[in-house]
């Protein structure tokens, strides 16, 4: 039997097939690589290129090979992108899942964990931010999130898919043994634009809103090691295969940095200079998010061992270093 992981080619899906690989599972990937990278696939893994959308495709898969249970990360993720185009992200990501569910009922498999973000809860009325806070999604990606997740609850109603819904905070690191990590084009996310601008990638990074109400005036977020967060996903699939029963968690550190602190930590970490120009707020951005995890803690037993914010920049730096240009060699990664 193997674990069927959609969208194993992406920065977060990459990690997981390796873990899954490192556990002695059997791992068959699906990926459209429209944004993963074939190099990211781990080459003990079974691979399939297609859009989760195609529903032979899927059919043909899910015949070939013998599914016992679905990891989902194959979305599209940019919450900018999202507001202009939502309609893409309602078709790829809730018309995916939709026809990814329809297999899944149709080969009777029956469980399920997938890949959620803090953005289902918006700007929240508090922090920590727990499972039971209301969503209210300020961008279409988040809405999208929120979408998929009540799919599969009703999924679950009519047909009995056990899911686990796993919300993340902000994501960042890559595997200690460097062979694989984050390239995103075009790059969005804080910390790779940090390190690429210490590589000297990047002449700066735009600092986004320095007036905002907290201590030094910049967004604050929580940052979570890739490896931890999947480490919760293994548990959630020990979880559901020793019976238990669907739910939601938060995936975060428990701790907040603002983006000042995250430049000088890597300014610590690269020992580069890294210089800094102030800009506008960026839309849709809420000034402080940070998880309370304690429900994955306790219900699945989660202990993310690399909660150091040294530490995540590190491993990120590593595979900055040894891959300057990402998985493409000599491509513009901006
Ligand atoms: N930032 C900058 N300059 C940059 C890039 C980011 O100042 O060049 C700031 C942002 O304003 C934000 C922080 O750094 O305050 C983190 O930004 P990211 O884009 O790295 O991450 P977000 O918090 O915006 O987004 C993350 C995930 C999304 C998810 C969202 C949920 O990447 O997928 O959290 O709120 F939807």
């Amino acid at each position: 039997m193997s674990v069927l992981v959609l969208g194993g080619a992406g920065y977060i899906g990459s990690h997981a097939v390796y873990q899954l690989i490192d556990q002695g599972e059997n791992v068959v990937v699906i990926d459209s690589l429209e944004t993963g990278h074939k190099q990211a696939v781990h080459p003990n893994a079974t691979f399939y290129e297609g859009d989760i959308r195609n529903i032979d495709f899927l059919r043909g898969v899910f015949q070939k090979e013998s599914i016992a249970s679905v990891v989902h990360f194959a979305a599209n993720s940019l919450v900018g992108e999202s507001m202009e185009d939502p309609l893409k992200y309602f078709d790829n990501n809730v018309y995916g899942t939709q026809v990814l569910l329809r297999v899944m009922v149709e080969h009777d498999v029956k469980s399920i964990v997938f890949s959620s973000t803090a953005a289902t809860y918006g700007e929240p009325e508090a922090v920590p931010i727990t499972e039971t806070m209301p969503t209210n999604p300020a961008n279409a990606y988040g809405e999208t999130k929120l979408t998929m997740e009540k799919l599969m609850k009703w999924t679950e109603q009519a047909h009995g898919i056990k899911y686990v819904s796993l919300r993340y905070f902000n994501v960042a690191g890559a595997r200690e043994t460097g062979e694989i990590g984050e390239d995103h084009r075009p790059e969005t996310h804080l910390v790779p634009i940090i390190l690429q601008a210490a590589l000297g990638q990047r002449s700066h990074i735009t600092i986004f809103g320095e007036d905002y109400d907290t201590a030094d005036g910049t967004c604050v977020r929580d940052y979570v090691h890739v490896e931890d967060l999947i480490q919760a996903h293994l548990l959630a699939l020990d979880y559901l295969n020793g019976g238990g029963k669907s739910d939601i968690f938060n995936l975060g550190s428990n701790q907040g940095f603002s983006v000042k602190e995250m430049i000088d930590t890597a300014r610590q970490v690269t020992g580069k200079e890294i210089p800094v120009m102030p800009g506008d707020r960026r839309a849709g951005d809420p000034s402080v998010l940070i998880a309370s995890s304690e429900k994955a803690k306790n219900i699945l037993g989660w202990q993310p061992a690399r909660t150091s914010i040294t530490k995540i920049m590190e491993d990120a730096w590593h595979w900055h270093v040894a891959r300057p240009n990402g998985y493409v060699e000599g491509a513009d990664n901006k």
